[in-house]
């Protein structure tokens, strides 16, 4: 998976959890050729977060209806049983929760090792440093805007100062280039602000799949994070 050339290009990742259940294949079609650099993929247990969404059968039969990378955000609890089946379903990144796994350097190596794009998430209350130990087996670092379980939640602001540290930690390391990212109540109010805090690539359901036409919606995505870019 391309992670392109960070701090230089924002990406956007709409996230199918806003998108219209009884005809998704449709909606990822349409979300691919509206702008859209990759697709988020909630994927809920009921247990870890308290909601339940689908998992890697549903991904496997949208894949077909669209060409861009596919990352599954993994709220689950035990999130190396699904590794398997996510790769028969062909998603290039998964995204994990430090929070789910006490084995995160195991884990994280297993799943770099099947060939996905390898992210760790971070809950609110989840403080950065706990993720210093294995930022070299990473592509992405997720932090977390709202408490994750839910489509259409305010944004925290209080995380802006967690993105600027997660950023400061690969700063201060050469060989880190890993992306940030983040997710939940990311809007074109929003997107500046994050942006200049250190976030490269932004999730956003309800800012996009309840805003048509995508297409603008995301436009406006990318225009308001240009000027977190250029403050
Ligand atoms: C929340 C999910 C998010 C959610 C974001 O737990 O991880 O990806 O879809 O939705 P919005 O953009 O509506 O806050
Ligand atoms: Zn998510």
């Amino acid at each position: 998976m391309s992670e392109g050339s960070f701090q230089k290009e924002i990406l956007i990742a709409p996230s199918l959890l806003a998108g219209d259940f009884s005809r998704l294949g449709e909606e990822v079609t349409r979300i691919s050729s509206s702008g859209a650099d990759l697709i988020h993929l909630d994927v809920m247990d009921g247990d870890f977060v308290p909601n339940l969404t689908f998992g890697p059968g549903v991904i496997e039969s949208i894949r077909p209806f669209s060409s861009i990378p596919l990352e599954a955000h993994l709220m689950v609890w035990h999130p190396d049983t699904y590794l398997d089946e996510l790769k028969e379903a062909g998603v290039d990144r998964v995204i994990v929760h430090q929070e789910s796994d006490v084995h995160l350097n195991r884990l994280l190596r297993r799943i770099r090792q099947m060939g996905f794009s390898a992210g760790v998430a971070l809950n609110p209350s989840t403080p950065a440093f706990l993720l210093e130990d294995v930022l070299d087996l990473v592509d992405l670092v997720l932090v977390m805007t709202v408490n994750p379980g839910f489509g259409g939640q305010s944004y925290l602001g209080e995380m802006r100062e967690k993105i600027s540290r997660v950023k400061q930690m690969r700063e201060t390391r050469p060989n880190l280039s890993f992306r940030i990212e983040v997710d939940g109540g990311i809007s074109p109010v929003t997107a500046s602000e994050v942006v200049l805090a250190g976030a490269d690539v932004l999730v956003a359901g309800t800012a996009v799949f309840r805003n048509p036409p995508y297409e603008e919606a995301i436009a406006r995505l990318r225009l308001a994070a240009g000027v977190g870019m250029s403050s």
